[in-house]
């Protein structure tokens, strides 16, 4: 056996299709991502929650609803063979999220608003801007009402759009009514498509009478036409509906938010009901769309819970991240320090003076395993710090150390260790 290791070379195992590293080269984008996101929903009152990966499959069924493309067909879903149990890894955050605050009935001092993070899992055509391991930012606000709250979240998106530094995305907007007035819209666009017959693709034909709203959000260029002409839902809202809709632009307006109002969004997940909304840049390719959302007030209640209004919203952040890349945004982890040390005693005190310099508060990367002064200095260089210290035999006696600045011209100084901090400033 051990000599079979020694005289094959081993296959390298592969990442999944689909699946990627998030490599040390781009963390430093993704904390700045990721910090700016959670200082902003800090800021509006957003606390956070952490649900698990693995849900019921049933959750998933019963929330993004058995004819959405996630169930149909992008669901990693498996019977575990130890106890039967059918599983799902899940692929958006708003079910688990709901579930979690039935069962430790999170609403019962009244209404709460949560965020998370983490991936989510979809086995979907593999592009750029869409894998099957992707990253989500999930808002979900429970117990309100009054649109305040859809205005709010899509407010927070524009601050951190810009806190971000990217730019031109646009907020498409609808109203896609309540269950009644879609019920009775579902009827009348099932008629004008069966009018229009001859120009459904399959995939249209298959959703006719199981997801007939899907198909106004069709790419097929040769349905947009007759998409585009079809009866629009926002005709038939009532009074309830309608007052929502226009208080939320009122909102936006006050707020100097721009929108456009797209009749055809309605979004993937069966959930929605009223607003749904999603933020759109042209500058990803086909997947434009980097945040989306709306409101989900009878969800609660068809999980099992109490009658709790609720409106939420995802960020992909794989997208945003691209979209920083492409606005040139750029954020790096650049030690203040690297240690060098040459010369057994240096060697022996290098660790301990790390020590003392990071107890300072200062990013310290400590030279270990020896090597020449020159090969210490090239591997300083390349770290990225802004400065070498540098103890040898000479620092030691003095019970000193040498700075050399490595990012602008300078002269060498020497200084006490407790003096580094004031003497490379912050
Ligand atoms: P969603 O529109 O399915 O909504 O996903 C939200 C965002 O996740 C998308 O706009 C997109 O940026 C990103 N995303 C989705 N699929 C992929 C993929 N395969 N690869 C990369 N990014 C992707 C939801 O998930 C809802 N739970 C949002 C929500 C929360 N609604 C109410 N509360």
């Amino acid at each position: 056996m051990a000599e079979d290791l020694i005289q094959k070379p081993q296959q390298k195992i592969q990442s999944i299709k689909g699946f990627y590293d998030i490599l040390p080269e781009h963390t430093p984008l993704w904390f700045k991502l990721e910090d700016t996101a959670r200082a902003i929903l800090s800021q509006y009152g957003y606390n956070n929650i952490r649900m698990p990966i693995v849900e019921a499959t049933d959750l998933f069924v019963r929330s993004v609803g058995e004819h959405t493309d996630i169930v149909e067909k992008e669901m990693y879903a498996w019977t575990d063979v130890l106890n039967g149990d059918k599983l799902t890894l899940r692929p958006e955050g708003t079910a688990g999220c709901v579930r979690a605050v039935i069962e430790n009935n999170l609403t019962y001092n009244g209404p709460v608003r949560l965020w998370y993070s983490g991936a989510m899992f979809r086995h979907e055509n593999v592009q750029k801007g869409r894998q099957r391991q992707f990253h989500q930012i999930g808002c979900e606000a429970f117990g309100f009402e009054s649109p305040e709250v859809d205005a709010e979240q899509i407010v927070l998106l524009a601050r951190l759009w810009q806190a971000l530094g990217i730019k031109d995305v646009a907020l498409q907007l609808n109203s896609i009514g309540d269950a009644a007035e879609r019920a009775t819209y579902r009827n009348t666009l099932i008629a004008y498509f069966e009018k229009h017959a001859d120009v459904l693709d399959e995939d249209a034909k298959r959703r006719l009478h199981t997801n007939p709203l899907r198909i106004l959000d069709s790419k097929n260029p040769r349905m947009q036409t007759m998409c585009e002409a079809a009866p629009k839902l926002m005709g038939g809202l009532g009074e309830a509906s309608r007052t929502h809709f226009e208080k939320l632009c009122q909102l936006l307006q006050q707020a100097g938010i721009a929108y456009s109002i797209n009749h055809r969004l309605v979004r993937g997940l069966d959930y929605y009901n009223r607003t749904v909304f999603e933020w759109v840049t042209t500058k990803l390719g086909a997947q434009g769309t980097i945040a989306g959302g709306g409101r989900y007030d009878t969800l609660v209640e068809r999980l099992g819970g109490i009658t709790t209004p609720a409106c939420g919203f995802a960020i992909g952040l794989e997208r945003v991240f691209l979209l920083m890349q492409e606005y040139g945004v750029t954020a790096n982890n650049v030690p203040d320090i690297y240690l060098v040390n040459v010369g057994e005693l240096a060697e022996q005190q290098a660790f301990s003076a790390a020590e003392t310099l990071r107890e300072a508060g200062l990013n310290v990367v400590l030279h270990a395993g020896g090597g020449s002064f020159k090969s210490q200095m090239k591997k300083a260089d390349r770290s990225g710090a802004r400065y070498a210290a540098i103890l040898g035999d000479d620092e030691v006696a003095a019970g000193e150390i040498s700075l050399k600045p490595l990012l602008q011209a300078g002269e060498q100084k020497r200084c006490k260790l407790n003096e580094v901090r004031s003497f490379i400033g912050e």
